[in-house]
Order: structure tokens, then C-alpha cells, then sequence
């Protein structure tokens, strides 16, 4: 069975992926310079292309653009770099760009806004990343911003009744059980041990992997996450469309978002148990203020809603994420300002620097 796919909203029209995610996109400069630095730290460009003048770079979850230009951009400006530091610049490789997301991705709306000045052979690469994608030692270097956090499906106690992880009137974890925290803890660690067996395949030896995506600190509880609570005001919005009779009570209980942000005492063991990559660095970084987020409301739901469009309305049809969205929006400052208050963002995003060993 086709695992499960999302993709953000294509084109390039209000609610598109591409006029809405500066959020991702921050995320990504953000974290530019550390990457950076761990590239010019940790890959020895030299002895990678020993054998062969390419390198090969992989953006797995890339959706439609701009934002993977933007990354694709600093790796090889990093790597060109760090040939010129070593004396090399007249040997410098070439450069292939694979662009992976899952077939149904808008590939059509990257294609045509690749950057013209690029520096790089680009190929698109459709299909899920919980799987082989790249012939066995073929990577160089591999890039994911964002996309780690979808999971491959809704863990399946979460729509038993009879399970202690029924989700019932929820639509995530944020508030829920703790049960339901873990089904969705257990469905990611699954998850990420197939991506890591299946990089650990496609990596070299020496090749590196840098892994960004939302996370939570260790000592902050999932009711505290504002990813989570602007989930959960989702879900509140559509139990309040309960309330008016306009979706059924099953309809939500029957519906659970597939996405989980984990913390770094999570993710290190998962990466120890692979045991093919070493961790050269990891750390929670705050790309944004509770005070941006406070000022900006608004934006933050046309984000969520180029993002999240897709799965509410595979389940819900396109009328009632309409009017979802709607309600979100006539809700929202003051209940954002709420979870604000119960909220903390300092630390929301999860940087992984690995190295295959
Ligand atoms: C929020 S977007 C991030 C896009 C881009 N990396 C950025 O930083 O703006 C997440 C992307 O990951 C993709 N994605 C999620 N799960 C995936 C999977 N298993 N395989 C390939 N792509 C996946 C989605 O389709 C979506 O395009």
C-alpha cells in the first residue's frame, strides 16, 4: 500500500505553500550559519570526490519552493568554499541537486521557479523518504528542513475505541491522554528507524546529514508546545463546529493529524541505535519570538493552512476545511494570545548535524 502523503498546498495562489512559508524559511537562514559550520567543520570535500568529480546533495521534503533553493544554496556555496580553504578551487566537482517529495508534490511548480543562475545539475525524486530512494553509496550529503515531522500514518490505537490511546474529540496530543502522546511517540521512533537504515544505505562514508525539524525541549510538556496548542485550537474550532451541527462527533474522533515533534532525548537514541551515524551536533534553537508570533496571527494560520490544508481535507471535504479555516481566523487574536500565555516557544527547533561513520 502507497504510504500516506500530504504534500503542501501547490501553486503559487494565496493559500500556496510558496506565498506561505516564510515561517520554514526563517527556519532556514536561521540555521544557515550553523550548518554551515558544521559543513566546513565535519566534510572532508576532498576525500569524497576522490574517486568521483560529483557531488551528490539530497533536500528530502522539498516541496514546491522557494525555501529549498534557499538551503540548496548555502550547502554548495559551503562546500565551494571549503575547496577554495583547502587550495582546490581549480578542481572543484560538480554539483547534482536531488529534490525529493512524495509524487504527488507539486513538482511542476519547483521545476519552473528553479533558480536560473543555479549552480547545479537538479533532478526531481519522487516517493516517501521512509523507504530507498538513492542507489546504495551514492549521497554525499543529505538536507531535510521540515519534513521529519510527518508521520508515514495515525498510529492506530488513536481510533480504537477501546484503547486507552482513543483520541476522542481531539485531532492531536497536545492536551490529550498520555497515551496518546506515546502511540504517536512509538508510530515516530518506527518511523525514523526506516529513515535511518534507508540514509545509512545511500550515504558514503564521510557524507553528512543535517536534519532540521520542529522539535520540544526535554523538560517542556507537550501542552506547552505552540505547535501542538495551534493544533489543538484547530480541533476546537472543529468541535465547535460540532457544537452547531455542522460536522458529525465521529467525523473528528475518527481524525488524527500524522505529525510528531520530538525532543533531542528522544532523537539520540534513535540515531545511537542505527549506530551507522555519529552525532556532530544537536541542539533546540529558537528561530522566532513568542512576541513575533503574538504580532502575526493572522500569517500563522494561512501557514498552517498552506501546510495542513491537505490532510483536513482528505478527511473532512473541502466545504467544512473552509469554513475551519474561517473560524480560525474570527477566533484568533484573542485565543492566540491564550496560548501564548500557556505556551512556550523558546526552543522549537531541532538541529541534527550526523556524519556516516
Ligand atoms: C513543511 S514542508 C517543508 C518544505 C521545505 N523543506 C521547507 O523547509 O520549506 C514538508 C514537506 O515534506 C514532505 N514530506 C512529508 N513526508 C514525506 C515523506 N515521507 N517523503 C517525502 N516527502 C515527505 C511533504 O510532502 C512536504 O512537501
Amino acid at each position: 500500500m502507497a504510504p500516506e502523503a500530504y504534500p503542501m498546498n501547490g501553486g503559487d495562489d494565496t493559500y500556496s505553500y510558496t506565498k506561505n512559508s516564510n515561517y520554514q524559511r526563517d527556519a532556514t537562514n536561521f540555521v544557515s550559519e550553523i550548518m554551515k559550520a558544521a559543513i566546513a567543520e565535519k566534510l572532508d570535500v576532498k576525500s569524497l570526490t576522490s574517486t568521483s568529480n560529483t557531488l551528490r546533495i539530497a533536500d528530502l521534503g522539498c516541496s514546491v519552493g522557494p525555501n529549498t533553493f534557499v538551503a540548496m544554496q548555502n550547502v554548495l556555496e559551503t562546500m565551494e568554499k571549503n575547496y577554495h580553504s583547502q587550495g582546490l578551487g581549480s578542481k572543484m566537482p560538480e554539483f547534482h541537486v536531488f529534490f525529493n517529495d512524495h509524487a504527488s508534490n507539486d513538482f511542476n511548480t519547483l521545476f519552473s521557479s528553479l533558480p536560473p543562475d543555479r549552480q547545479y545539475f537538479a533532478t526531481g525524486v519522487p516517493g516517501s523518504f521512509h523507504g530507498r530512494l538513492f542507489p546504495e553509496s551514492s549521497l554525499h550529503f543529505v538536507h531535510s528542513s521540515y519534513a521529519l515531522q510527518w508521520l508515514t500514518k495515525v498510529p492506530e490505537e488513536l481510533l480504537d475505541e477501546n484503547s486507552r490511546a482513543w483520541n476522542k474529540a481531539r485531532i492531536h496530543y497536545a492536551c490529550a491522554k498520555e497515551e496518546v502522546a506515546n502511540a504517536y511517540a512509538a508510530q515516530f521512533e518506527k518511523d525514523m528507524e526506516i529513515f535511518l537504515n534507508a540514509r545509512a544505505k545511500e550515504t558514503v562514508v564521510g557524507g553528512m546529514m543535517v536534519l532540521i525539524l520542529p522539535g520540544h525541549q526535554d523538560d517542556i510538556h507537550h501542552s506547552q508546545v505552540l505547535a501542538c496548542l495551534l493544533y489543538d485550537f484547530l480541533g476546537s474550532c472543529l468541535m465547535d463546529m460540532v457544537n452547531a451541527g455542522l460536522v458529525g462527533e465521529a467525523e473528528v474522533d475518527s481524525f488524527n493529524l500524522p505529525v510528531y515533534f520530538p525532543s533531542p532525548n528522544e532523537m539520540a537514541p534513535l540515531v545511537e541505535r542505527n549506530a551507522c551515524f555519529s552525532i556532530e551536533r544537536m541542539e533546540m534553537m529558537r528561530p522566532r519570538s513568542n512576541t513575533d508570533i503574538a504580532i502575526d496571527a493572522q500569517t500563522l494560520i494561512m501557514h498552517l493552512r498552506a501546510g495542513m490544508e491537505g490532510v483536513f481535507t482528505k478527511h473532512f471535504g473541502r466545504e467544512i476545511v473552509d469554513e475551519m479555516f474561517e473560524r480560525a481566523f474570527q477566533k484568533s487574536p484573542a485565543e492566540f494570545s491564550r496560548l501564548l500565555d500557556l505556551s512556550s516557544t523558546l526552543n522549537s527547533l531541532l538541529f541534527l548535524a550526523l556524519k556516516r561513520k
